[in-house]
């Protein structure tokens, strides 16, 4: 009896060890294969679509929970009514409003995107999300893109790096983030249907590479498939997308849904790579492509009951990643006291801070000096709008919102008196305008101090909205006649254009002393205005975009086609995209990819190039010092581009590869070291399908922004 006994505590220590061995994934496989073996067909394939708009059924015999989806990139939606879109009117649902992802991107940091990830993930668990509808990955290729701001940048490489960071970070956070909109899907109108071509080195070099990063270095759990077709295959069930590419060559463990409605075929969802249908068809209660009409063509013989396996597969593994199984759902009472923490808004406020971008500052116009201003007046409608309401699937109910107007007021406090017309007003028609309201803000601009406006666009249809594009890149409602009629009066206003997107600007810029850009910046937008108009907070953002001087200087004009025609958009821009395309071309911009001012000046320095032996990483490190030579305190980004000196496909003239962010005391110096890969080299040979690296030389080029380069080296590989 004994020696049985000590028998048994053998195996049970031989097996625990056994299994402790085994890494995570052999254990997550075996649970998810036992948990395979014991679902019915019916069971499997009643999961691989929704029960309602943002979730999907549980199992409860075998302890498969729901899971429970919600957008967006600013945060956490608010509940929807199940079966439409509207609003739950829940009044325990109000978050943080953090800054957009265009916003996040033109901070350049990478620890603020983790930091993003990780309050984003608390928020979703206490209100019993397990995947986030976001990050949005897209390419801006066109300024007129509505959903740009939802977007990163026209950069690929920032786009994938500032992912990277903030998946990793989310994803640890507990929560399951989705990559959107793969692939392609680079503008709203006819989004549903238009049929995207694009050259295969458009699409590997420019449109993949940030979902690439995603998967392979952020290990995101799951993507969305897009709306739009590419190549006549829609990208929800786009055969070569999602199976050639992301499942077989990047080796894709996790699981791909379809955008909202955006699967269109049963055969196609079967067979091309689907897992997870959102959406009934028309909106149409429980009836899904990949539900009863699959059941019915598996039994008919058409389709395969293995693909299905392979769907719930991936399901399971994303269940068994966030530890879901058996596991009770989450328990959301008293949820609204959690929300919207002090830290969270903090955190919201560091990306906030960094995410501004001063453009121009002559006269060092700026920060405003407050021991010569006493009254200031604050001009325009978006100094008092709030943007949270997002515009579709990025709508937040905010906590609070501090508009630009209330964080002036509060941080001038008694000491400046501030006064506020609103100039023009938000309008259906964009170009609509109100001499009114204009007379009213130049007569009150007259009687001030200090002038600041405040206006650009917002998320109504036509501006940066879901659904539809811009129609033009002008400014809406009038605003340039105000912005001239003021800066008439007071030559030295300060002009700050909340978009996020591209704005013309050049019947007025030369005329402006001063100006700040940035996108919607969440919860804290007023304070951190405040702080960056007053000094307090040292500008350090830069641009994640080519701001054009018109909208037919946009390679997808000149070189591209948009909107399309007969159905189609063909990408003959190719891979000049953005600043490839201005630095290609050597057309001038307003303002560069890559440019930010700050209230400090650096120096570049001493570039030195070290290429490591190993071919495979290549591994090579550049490395330069950077100085403050201003008085005060600041953050610069270095951005690192390689040129390709020699090379037998045509590539643009540079591309950025690398950079840092550093901050920096007044005098004081720093070394800093960037490391490029063998990616940083390469590009991508359609005839071999593959990634080469072709011998022979290379420039670094090192620079404030992609026209001011400061220091370049020559290398050869
Ligand atoms: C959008 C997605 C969003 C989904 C769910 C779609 O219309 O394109 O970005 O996640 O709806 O709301």
């Amino acid at each position: 009896m004994k020696s049985s006994i000590s028998l048994l505590i053998l195996i049970c220590i031989a097996m625990i060890a056994v299994n402790s061995c085994k890494t995570e994934e052999e254990n997550i496989d075996q649970r998810v294969e036992k948990l395979l073996s014991q679902l019915t067909l019916e069971e499997k394939v009643s999961l691989i679509h929704g029960n309602t708009f943002f979730t999907t059924p549980a199992i409860p015999r075998l302890g498969i929970p729901a899971l429970h989806l919600s957008d967006g990139p600013c945060g956490i939606r608010e509940e929807m009514n199940p079966h439409d879109w509207n609003v739950a009117n829940a009044t325990n649902d109000a978050v943080s409003y953090f800054p957009s992802l265009v916003a996040l991107a033109s901070t350049w940091n990478q620890d603020l995107a983790a930091q993003f990830g990780k309050v984003y993930a608390e928020e979703a668990i206490i209100r019993g999300k397990n995947i986030m509808l976001a990050p949005g990955l897209n390419i801006h290729r066109t300024p007129l893109n509505g959903r740009n701001w939802e977007y990163m940048s026209e950069d690929p490489f920032l786009t994938g790096k500032m992912a990277v960071s903030f998946i990793t970070s989310a994803q640890s956070g507990g929560i399951a983030v989705c990559a959107k909109h793969f692939a392609l899907n680079n503008q709203e109108l006819a989004r549903d249907t238009i049929n995207v071509e694009a050259s295969e080195r458009a699409l590997r070099e420019i449109y993949l590479p940030a979902f690439e990063a995603a998967v392979k270095d952020g290990g995101v759990l799951s993507l969305m498939g897009a709306y739009n077709r590419f190549r006549g295959q829609h990208a929800s069930e786009n055969s070569y997308l999602l199976q050639d590419i992301l499942k077989k060559e990047w080796g894709f463990r996790g699981l791909v849904m379809s955008d909202w409605g955006a699967a269109h075929h049963t055969l196609e969802s079967a067979n091309n790579g689907l897992d997870l249908e959102m959406y009934p068809i028309n909106g149409k209660k429980g009836d899904y492509y990949l539900g009863q009409r699959l059941l019915d063509s598996i039994k008919a013989g058409k389709v395969d009951a293995k693909v299905v396996d392979d769907k719930v597969r991936r399901i399971l593994y994303v269940m068994c990643k966030l530890d879901m199984i058996g596991k009770p759902e989450t328990d959301t009472t008293g949820m609204a006291a959690k929300l919207a923490t002090p830290e969270r808004a903090a955190a919201a406020l560091a990306v906030a801070d960094e995410a501004i971008v001063l453009l121009k500052n002559n006269s060092n116009t700026l920060p405003i000096d407050l021991k010569k201003t006493k009254t200031i007046a604050v001009i325009g409608d978006n100094a008092t709008r709030k943007h949270a309401y997002g515009g579709l699937s990025t709508t937040i109910k905010a906590k609070y919102e501090i508009p630009p107007l209330e964080g002036l007021q509060k941080r001038f406090g008694t000491d400046v008196t501030v006064k506020f017309a609103q100039g023009y007003a938000m309008s259906k028609d964009l170009n609509a305008k109100d001499p009114k309201l204009v007379a009213e803000a130049v007569n009150l601009a007259k009687t001030c101090d200090q002038v600041i406006i405040i206006g650009g666009l917002n998320h109504e249809p036509g501006n940066d909205c879901e659904g539809s594009d811009k129609p033009n890149m002008n400014l809406p409602y009038g605003q340039d006649d105000l912005i001239k009629a003021v800066l008439e009066v007071k030559p030295e206003a300060i002009v700050v254009i909340i978009a996020g997107t591209p704005v013309d600007m050049s019947s007025w810029i030369g005329k402006a002393n001063s100006l700040i850009y940035t996108s919607y910046i969440g919860m804290e937008t007023g304070t951190a205005l405040a702080r960056v108009l007053t000094g307090d907070v040292n500008p350090s953002g830069k641009m994640t975009y080519t701001l054009p001087v018109k909208l037919e200087d946009s390679p997808s004009v000149v070189l591209g086609e948009y909107p399309g025609s007969n159905g189609t958009v063909n990408y003959k821009d190719d891979l000049l995209v953005g600043y490839r395309y201005f630095d290609t071309k050597a057309v001038k911009p307003l303002f560069p990819f890559g440019f930010g001012l700050s209230y400090t000046s650096f120096e570049y320095s001493d570039l030195k190039v070290e290429t490591g032996k190993e071919k495979e990483s290549l591994n090579c490190v550049v490395s330069f010092s950077i100085k403050n030579t201003g008085k005060v305190e600041g953050k610069e980004i270095a951005e690192v581009y390689v040129k390709d000196a020699q090379s037998t496909l045509s590539r643009p003239d540079k591309e950025l590869k690398g950079f840092t962010k550093v901050s920096l005391k007044p005098g004081e110096s720093k070394r800093v070291e960037v490391t490029l890969d063998k990616r940083a080299f390469q590009y991508y040979d359609p005839e071999k399908k593959d990634w080469v690296l072709e011998p022979g030389k290379f420039m670094l080029k090192v620079g404030s922004s992609c026209d001011k380069i400061l220091l370049e080296k020559e290398i050869e590989l």
